[in-house]
């Protein structure tokens, strides 16, 4: 491939106008804007609407290696700064609430030692155990409306599902898990909003899982705080501080991601009726292979994940030809590299038999998704379910007034209105 040098990128990128990015109407549809990034610009240098400036990475084997590349660090003390000299960090609300020290704000080799002990405790024989339990819970969720003929399947279905899921698994008491699920509404309501709210959300979930822990060292359960305390407790180091953190990332980094899934399907669905009967046949028949390819495929072409996580340069270094100088941030575009006709043939259409599809829907290298295996079986058991018990479900609004949460990092509906015969 040609080498770009920078004056030529410079030109190539102000003979053309750049397509506007992060505005509204891109919300809606990012894709066309990704797509010239792709073709123009694929190491873009941007302002983002926070004034922090960022190099966007959008092709497919660009993306691929900086996720792998040990020269991005994850670790926010790397950033240069903006203007202010403000560095960024990750999730909102973690570092006033002492959250920082989890998986995706870490490098080697403490991300190594502390991978090691929450994989120990994830086990796929604690992601296999689930299945009944998130099979209950998506048909007790259906039933809750399935006589209204119409519900809002963000609010009704796809946002408790996996909320009352990473209860389970961290080990909250059902009788904790409603205020559980109003401090994670919180934190996602007020996502791209006013930092206020999201902050007193996240202090309120830090010390509920502070108390937990503290109770979980006295009275051990079949969970998986449990088993973080208990692995630590075996000569590997664990810190209060840093079960906490494993706690708020495991829910920060589960919860939306498979809202975003279900409603993201879902609403793929709807726009596409040729491949959404393609999946209710699978259903039907039971065809496990096609519903698992299926879920990969939607993943691929309108995946919860728009951009990967913050990454910054801890020295000078290349992608795609393009200079990039010490502590500038890195954002690996996943949504645009996912499309790159050069990876994946006709990119923008939806084909649930599509083979060889290594999408990078879950990352790629040392911080690739923990939690693929519970992902895949949340997705897989949501739309099954929904489109099996209610066959004729429908969008019970125009398109054109579906509207999209405006955050950085995920892609995701508000709310998604439909209505089915009861
Ligand atoms: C990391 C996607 C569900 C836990 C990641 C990353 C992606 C991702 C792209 C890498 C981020 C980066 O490198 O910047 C997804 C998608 C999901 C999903 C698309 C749903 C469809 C889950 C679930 C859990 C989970 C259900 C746990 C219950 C994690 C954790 C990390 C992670 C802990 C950080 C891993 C590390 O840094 O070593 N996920 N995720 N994810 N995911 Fe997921």
């Amino acid at each position: 491939a040609p080498v770009r040098t920078s004056a030529r990128y410079r030109r190539q990128v102000n003979d053309t106008p750049t397509p506007e990015l992060f505005s509204w109407e891109f919300a809606t549809d990012p894709y066309p804007a990704y797509g010239w990034l792709r073709e123009h610009a694929p190491v873009h240098r941007t302002e983002l609407p926070s004034g922090v400036e960022a190099w966007l990475v959008t092709r497919y084997a660009d993306a691929r290696q900086a996720l792998a590349d040990a020269r991005l660090s994850k670790n926010p003390e790397h950033h240069a700064g903006d203007a202010q000299g403000r560095a960024k960090t990750g999730i909102p609300g973690e570092r006033s609430a002492g959250l920082m020290t989890h998986l995706l704000n870490i490098d080697p080799p403490d991300h190594t030692r502390l991978r090691r002990l929450v994989s120990k405790a994830f086990t796929p024989r604690r992601t296999a155990l689930f299945a009944p339990r998130v099979q209950e819970l998506a048909d007790s969720l259906i039933d809750a409306f399935a006589e209204k003929g119409e519900a809002d399947l963000i609010h009704e279905f796809a946002f408790p599902l996996p909320i009352y899921a990473i209860c389970d698994l961290l080990g909250v008491p059902r009788e904790d898990q409603d205020d559980f699920r109003d401090w994670a509404g919180m934190m996602i309501r007020h996502g791209g909003g006013p930092r206020g709210g999201v902050a007193r959300s996240v202090k309120k979930i830090r010390a509920y899982l502070s108390e937990l822990i503290h109770k979980k060292r006295a009275d051990p359960g079949d969970d998986l705080i449990s088993d973080l305390i208990r692995a630590s407790d075996h000569g590997e180091h664990l810190t209060e501080n840093e079960a906490a953190a494993m706690a708020f990332v495991i829910l920060f980094a589960g919860f939306e991601t498979t809202i975003n899934l279900i409603g993201n399907s879902a609403h793929a669905f709807f726009r596409d009726p040729v491949q959404r009967t393609v999946f209710q046949d699978a259903v039907e028949r039971g065809d496990g292979s096609l519903i698992d390819s299926a879920v990969e495929e939607l993943l691929r072409f309108d995946g919860p994940v728009e951009i990967a996580t913050w990454r910054y340069a801890t020295e000078g270094l290349e992608i795609g030809g393009q200079p990039i100088r010490k502590g500038d941030p890195v954002l690996v575009v996943l949504a645009a590299a996912d499309r790159d006709p050069e990876r994946f043939r006709s990119p923008d259409t939806l084909d649930l038999t599509r083979r060889d599809n290594q999408h990078l829907g879950y990352g790629h290298g040392i911080h690739y998704c923990l939690g693929a295996p519970l992902a895949r079986l949340e997705g897989r058991t949501a739309l099954e379910t929904l489109f099996r018990r209610l066959p004729d479900l429908r969008l019970s609004v125009d398109p054109a007034d579906l509207r999209w949460r405006g955050g950085l990092i995920m892609r995701g509906l508000r709310t998604l209105p439909v209505e089915f015969t009861p």
